[in-house]
């Protein structure tokens, strides 16, 4: 078997609250493959927000071993994080986060701008990505002239402009309705068979079947199925 694109080893992360520490992830143990879809599924407040941000070097953990194609990132600096994350990882999250003042097109270049230079291959390429995601005469478009669907499909188009190895998505499905949940969904899984890997954060049950594997977090450790 090839070796894994992401590894964890007994990744611990607590947090501080006057004098209460809460121990979010207890011990967390995790291996992904290219080309896997993951679900994490668990309850409010249960650490899925806290991992996905590990993941995707937001944030790091009090201890534990974190492998990113074989490499310790535990020991990263931070501007060397920020490269690894610019270039390998894409995000996605409940809220959109949108730029209000951009364009729909301005949007999805962001992360090439933050990476570097915008250049003419980058705008060809959000060109792309907004008419492969159905949003062709969107582009000149500011997210409040959106719908909640279009807007998460120009969130999509930025988080894959730098043609990034892994995709999260942190209840990318949790501001919309059951159509444009499904257009989200049929996307991601589209992308997945197109190579990308995904994890996914979600509550929603149906979206979370639509995953090739699903994991539960719940007091801070990955229930054994
Ligand atoms: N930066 C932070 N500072 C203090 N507490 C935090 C912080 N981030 C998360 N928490 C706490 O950690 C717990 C897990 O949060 P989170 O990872 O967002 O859970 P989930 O995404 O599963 O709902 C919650 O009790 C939350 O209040
Ligand atoms: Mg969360």
């Amino acid at each position: 078997m090839s070796k894994p694109l992401i590894q964890l080893i007994d990744i611990r992360k607590k947090f501080q609250s006057g004098k209460i520490t809460y121990e979010v992830l207890k011990g967390i143990n995790l291996e992904v493959y290219m080309g896997d879809f993951l679900a994490i599924m668990g309850p409010s407040g249960g650490g899925k927000s806290t991992l996905l941000n590990i993941l995707g070097l937001l944030d790091r953990p009090d201890s534990g071993l974190y492998l990113f194609e074989g490499r310790e990132v535990n020991t990263f600096s931070e501007k060397e994080l920020s490269r690894l994350r610019n270039q390998k990882i894409g995000f996605i999250f409940q809220a959109f986060h949108l730029i209000p003042w951009a364009t729909a097109l301005e949007n999805t270049l962001l992360p090439a701008l933050y990476g570097g230079e915008i250049t003419k291959e980058k705008i060809q390429r959000a060109h792309e990505l907004l008419e492969k995601l159905g949003l062709g005469d969107k582009k000149n478009h500011k997210p409040a002239e959106l719908s909640g669907g279009q807007q998460q499909r120009v969130a999509i188009a930025r988080a894959l402009i730098n043609n990034p190895t892994l995709l999260l998505a942190d209840e990318p499905t949790g501001n919309l309705d059951s159509q444009s949940s499904e257009e989200v969904i049929k996307i991601f899984e589209n992308l997945n068979k197109e190579g990308l890997t995904i994890i996914m954060v979600t509550h929603e049950r149906e979206i979370a079947q639509r995953a090739k594997k699903i994991k539960f977090l719940k007091d801070g450790k990955f229930i054994e199925d």
